[in-house]
This record gives structure tokens, C-alpha cells and sequence, in this order.
């Protein structure tokens, strides 16, 4: 039977977005001979009048949108439905509009990707709604549960490793400890992965306490074997030794994590008198060119959510399993998160490494 379905990419953007539309977009016109419709900026396409969509056609993927990062169809991680229920609020709910722009559609199935948070979202809208769903993950943090893989986060670890390579020939030049501040959110994955891929001596994840005493001995121990340098790997959610979080209050008016490696890079100066600098790398992170194994992944996400429209087989989301895509079912995984055990193998490495990655008794 024929089908028309919808698409769209809603949270943070990431490296990989637009390989999952072009999967999506081949299988369903390709193969079943489907209308696919693009929603621009996640929900927020769906309020618009006239509706923000556009019809995708294989075509439209002839040039290099497949190797850019970003999402064509732009996307929204502020736009929460469900919010308010005052209309002054510019926050007010929206949830009848959007489902109300589906229907308009008269679509059969709806591709939602997104993370934990828009999972969550997109689950209470299409169950209000009565709309078919289909998740697919996708977030540089990689904490959506029960999923190994999550499109973008290769890319940015691969990112937050070329910037270690590229600060070490800096730090050995000046005798310096370099502080790489990386995002993730609640979620070490990114600073974990790339500090033991890009040569770290200290990892610090928001999972597990650390202590500036043992960061002290640590660098000590670095120069006592003659090295003089060291880099630090520090996730944007690690917390100051009191347990307060830093954070940033913008003029928007907003507080946004950021500042625990310039907190770092002061006490480190005070407790070891070490030179040190700090490099924020902020959303360098999620622009990047999408790395082989985030395309891989895309590609495979792409054509298997569609396989499932093709079942009829809805409120499941795909993930990523053994080397493999296989699906689960989305009240499993929405508005939920997989941050990192004390008992990871990765952490057991780091230690093996030599690696200071907190307190772990
Ligand atoms: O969740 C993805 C993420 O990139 C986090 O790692 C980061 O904290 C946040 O989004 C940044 O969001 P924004 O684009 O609003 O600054």
C-alpha cells in the first residue's frame, strides 16, 4: 500500500543528520514507491501556515548533502510543545497546532530523530496525536539508553581527538597542562573516548568524583617520569570539588553549562604550579563532516525505520546493538539516559593506561 511520511530531525544538531534523511528518503522512494515529506525545524515546520515542508526526492540528494554536517532541514532543540498553558508564555503549548499540521498532511508515519529529550516529546505528541512513530537516535552525547550508537557522537569524539593531537606539540613546547573542555551534557562518553584516544592523563567525567589532590599527584607523578606536559580532558557537566556545576548565564537569560575548565585551570595553577591553558570546543563538535562510521549509521538507521513503516511496526525506535541495527520499544528509552559506570570496560583501560579518571573507590 502506498504511504506518505514525514521526517524530521528535532534537538541539538549533529554530524550525520543529513545522511539519515537521504537513507530514509532512497528507501521509502525507491524501493516502495512512497511520498516522503520534509518538516523544517523539527515541530515548529508543523505550525507554520503554510505549513514548512518540502516533498524529498532521491534527487535531492545528488550533490554532497550526505557528507555535510548540520541538518538541510534545520531543527529546533527550544521548541517543547507541550510547556505552558498560558498564552502570554512564549513557551505556550502548541501541542494541538503541531497535530493539528499532521493531519493537514494526511500523512501515514512519522520519522522523528532526536535524542533522549526529543523522544520523550515526540512520544507524548504522537500519542496525543494517534500518529504513527518511528524514532531514530541521534546525539553527540550517545546517552540514549539501550543504544550503542547514536548518530553524530563518533563525529565529535573524532573531533575532541584531533584537538588533543593538535594540543600536545603546544603543551610540550611550553611545559604547559592543556585543559580540553568538551560537551555531553550529563554524559562522559566524549571526554572518556577521546581523552584514551587522544593520549590524556587525566579524564574527568560527571559520573565519577574526583579530587584536585589526586589531579596534583598525578601531574607530579607526569614530571617525575620526566614529562613535562600533560593534557586534560574535562566534560562540560563535571562538577567544581564543592559539587556546584558551572554554568553561564547568557543575556537571553538562559544558564548553559560552561566553565569547569577555566575553574580547572586556576586550582591546578594553585595546587601544582602548573602553566596550564584551557580550550572550550563547543559546537565545533556537532559541526564537523560527518565521520565513515556516522554515515554507516545513518544509512542503516535510515533504511530500517522505514522497514518498520513498511511492517506497520510503530512507537518503536531503532537502535544500535552488536554491530547492528535491531529496534526496541520507544517507552524503553524516551526521556531517559545512559551515562557511564564506575565497572565500564573504557574506565578499566583508562586505569590501565595510567589515566587519572576520578575517585573510583
Ligand atoms: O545535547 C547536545 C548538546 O550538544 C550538549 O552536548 C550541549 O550541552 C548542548 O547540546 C548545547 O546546546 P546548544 O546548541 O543549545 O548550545
Amino acid at each position: 500500500m502506498s504511504k506518505k511520511i514525514g521526517i524530521l530531525t528535532s534537538g541539538g544538531d549533529c554530524a550525520g543528520l543529513n545522511a539519515v534523511i537521504r537513507a530514509a528518503t532512497f528507501r521509502a522512494v525507491n524501493k516502495y514507491g512512497w511520498k516522503v515529506i520534509g518538516i523544517k525545524d523539527g515541530t515548529l515546520g508543523l505550525i507554520k501556515n503554510p505549513l514548512d515542508v518540502i516533498e524529498l526526492k532521491p534527487k535531492d540528494f545528488d550533490g554532497n548533502l550526505m557528507r555535510m554536517g548540520g541538518t538541510f532541514l534545520g531543527t529546533n532543540n527550544k521548541a517543547y510543545p507541550f510547556r505552558s498553558k498560558k498564552k502570554q508564555d512564549s513557551n505556550f503549548d502548541i501541542s494541538n497546532e503541531v497535530i493539528k499540521g499532521f493531519k493537514q498532511l494526511s500523512l501515514d508515519a512519522l520519522i522523528g530523530i532526536g535524542g533522549d529529550g526529543s523522544m520523550k516529546i515526540l512520544k507524548s505528541l504522537t500519542k496525543k496525536g494517534n500518529i504513527n512513530f518511528v524514532g531514530i537516535p541521534k546525539t553527540i552525547d550517545n546517552d540514549v539508553m539501550h543504544n550503542e550508537l547514536s548518530i553524530g557522537y563518533d563525529t565529535a569524539v573524532d573531533v575532541a581527538t584531533n584537538a588533543l593531537d593538535m594540543l600536545q606539540p603546544t603543551a610540550a613546547s611550553h611545559r604547559r597542562a592543556m585543559i580540553l573542555e568538551v560537551m555531553g551534557r550529563d554524559a562522559g562518553h566524549i571526554a572518556l573516548n577521546s581523552g584514551i584516544a587522544g593520549g590524556a592523563d587525566i579524564i574527568l567525567i560527571p559520573e565519577i568524583p574526583y579530587s584536585l589532590k589526586s589531579i596534583a599527584k598525578q601531574i607530579e607523578k607526569i614530571r617525575s617520569q620526566g614529562r613535562n606536559h600533560a593534557l586534560i580532558v574535562v566534560a562540560e557537566s563535571v562538577r567544581k570539588e564543592n559539587g556546584s556545576k558551572a554554568s553561564v548565564k547568557f543575556i537571553d537569560g538562559e544558564i548553559r553549562l560552561g566553565g569547569i575548565g577555566a575553574y580547572l585551570s586556576d586550582e591546578i595553577y594553585k595546587i601544582s604550579n602548573t602553566e596550564t591553558r584551557v580550550t572550550v570546543l563547543g559546537h565545533l563538535q556537532r559541526g564537523a563532516q560527518p565521520t565513515h562510521r556516522d554515515r554507516l549509521i545513518a544509512s542503516a538507521f535510515g533504511v530500517y525505520a522505514v522497514d518498520l513503516i513498511y511492517k506497520e511496526k510503530y512507537n518503536r525506535v531503532v537502535v544500535w546493538q552488536n554491530r547492528s541495527v535491531t529496534d526496541i520499544d520507544l517507552n524503553s528509552i524516551a526521556g531517559k539516559s545512559k551515562t557511564i559506570k564506575k565497572l565500564d570496560p573504557l574506565i578499566k583501560v583508562a586505569q590501565g593506561l595510567g589515566i587519572y579518571v576520578g575517585e573510583l573507590n
